[in-house]
């Protein structure tokens, strides 16, 4: 591959995703994108990039760029973040009307371990009324996600057994999420970088693990676009190698919670 088929993939990569892939990185597109030239009759990077040079290859770009997200994910992960769900959402519940249904995001969710999570704990907390909202930019997690079926690999990390019995059955040698689960959680293709006004107000928000692939700029950008859909007194989650310092004056860290943030207090008037 030369020089300029990395700059021009990568340079598609990230107006599409925001994903930041460094020279370095040449090996992982080799690797990452070998199938689908196979699947697409398309001899090498540097034809494919020629090829993607045309307006008219949308669904290619859109393979290309979904082949370079990074996937991996799991149920509970990191823990703290779901410990700290756990604590909050009864003290926010109560500060909702009666009737208030629950919303809770998860941006960039990959293939769904992170909202059925947050399903199995608003489960345990009897919170019925909710809505767990499950997004992805990547076709092919979002349909994993949706169908909700996991290998005894994926659901070995992080999920304790009680859990699994609880809220999966065996099928085939997998485990299928119970109907009980899956109908509190709808997942849908999104792209971060796009506009998400109409989507409302949530009263959480996951975002975790995707914004390290980011620029500063593009960090900034999504993270005071999440800050435009969460409730005033909600709580949004990062992933533990991630934070909003520097990037954005929007989120304040919450003192002892790692990886958990609430939006900033607009400044008190002064009296005069
Ligand atoms: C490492 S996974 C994180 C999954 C989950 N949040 C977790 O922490 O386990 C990162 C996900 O971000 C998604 N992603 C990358 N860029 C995105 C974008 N611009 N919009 C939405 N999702 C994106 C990828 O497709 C991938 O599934």
């Amino acid at each position: 591959m030369n020089t300029e088929t990395f700059a021009s993939i990568a340079a598609l990569v990230k107006a599409r995703s925001g994903i930041v892939l460094t020279p370095d990185k040449g090996y992982m597109l080799e690797t990452r994108l070998a199938p689908l030239l196979k699947q697409a009759g398309i001899p090498s990077l540097d034809a494919l990039a020629l090829k993607l040079r045309d307006p008219r290859m949308e669904s290619l770009a859109r393979e290309v760029t979904e082949a370079l997200t990074t996937n991996e994910s799991s149920f509970f992960r990191d823990g703290k973040p779901f410990d700290h769900l756990k604590r909050l959402l009864p003290g926010l519940m109560a500060k909702r009307s009666p009737g208030h249904r629950l919303r809770i995001w998860s941006a960039a969710c990959s293939t769904g371990q992170e909202a059925y999570s947050i399903a199995m704990i608003l489960t345990e907390l009897g919170i019925r009324n909710a809505e767990i909202f499950g997004t992805d930019l990547s076709r092919e997690v979002v349909e994993r996600a949706r169908q909700g079926v996991f290998t005894q690999f994926e659901v070995q990390r992080g999920l304790p057994v009680q859990m699994l019995v609880k809220h999966f059955r065996q099928e085939a040698g997998k485990w299928r999420v119970q109907p009980s689960l899956q109908d509190m959680v709808r997942f849908e293709e999104r792209n971060l970088l796009g506009e998400h006004r109409t989507l409302g107000r949530f009263d959480v928000i996951f975002c975790r693990n995707v914004l390290i692939y980011f620029d500063p700029q593009t960090k900034g950008r999504v993270l005071n676009a999440l800050g435009a859909q969460l409730a005033p007194d909600g709580v949004m989650y990062l992933g533990g190698a991630e934070t909003v310092l520097g990037l954005t004056e929007r989120f304040t860290p919450i003192a002892g919670e790692r990886g958990a943030y609430s939006l900033t207090a607009a400044p008190a008037r002064m009296a005069l």
